[in-house]
């Protein structure tokens, strides 16, 4: 299984009636399994979670926590990528050299580095003492 099919597939699922924008999310681990998840809505707007933190949670789920590289998947002209917020769940567990794919429902249409994506990242060591 590629990360693209396992992220294309769990997107089908996804639980989107307010936005019509359904996203998948699949995580390969250093391991090399490989965790999804897809957009969760509410009728309670914030109470909805993005595709990423439900494949993080899959991956913490079953004991993992080592991120290797991850994709993201959506039916959009321009590639989506993960929220703000997103970046910071993936940051907990994926090193700055960490990629993130992008793609498209034809396919991988562009790559990032979690450094790309958050630079300057809020880690541990910020909060030793000075
Ligand atoms: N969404 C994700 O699941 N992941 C992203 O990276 C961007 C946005 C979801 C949240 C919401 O259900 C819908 O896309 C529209 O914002």
């Amino acid at each position: 299984m590629t990360l693209f099919n396992a992220a294309r597939a769990v997107r089908e699922n996804a639980h989107a009636p307010y936005s019509h924008f359904k996203v998948g999310a699949a995580i390969r681990t250093t391991s090399g399994a490989i965790f999804v998840g897809c957009n969760v809505e509410n009728v309670a707007y914030p109470e909805g979670t993005c595709a990423e933190a439900g494949a993080i949670a899959a991956m913490v789920a079953a004991g993992e926590s080592d991120i290797a590289e991850v994709l993201v998947i959506a039916d959009s002209v321009e590639p989506v990528t993960p929220c703000g917020g997103c970046r910071q769940k993936l940051a907990e567990f994926a090193a700055p050299s960490v990629e993130v794919a992008l793609a498209g429902l034809a396919g991988e249409t562009r790559r990032m580095t979690m450094a790309d994506l958050l630079p300057g990242a809020f880690a541990q060591s910020h909060m030793s003492k000075s």
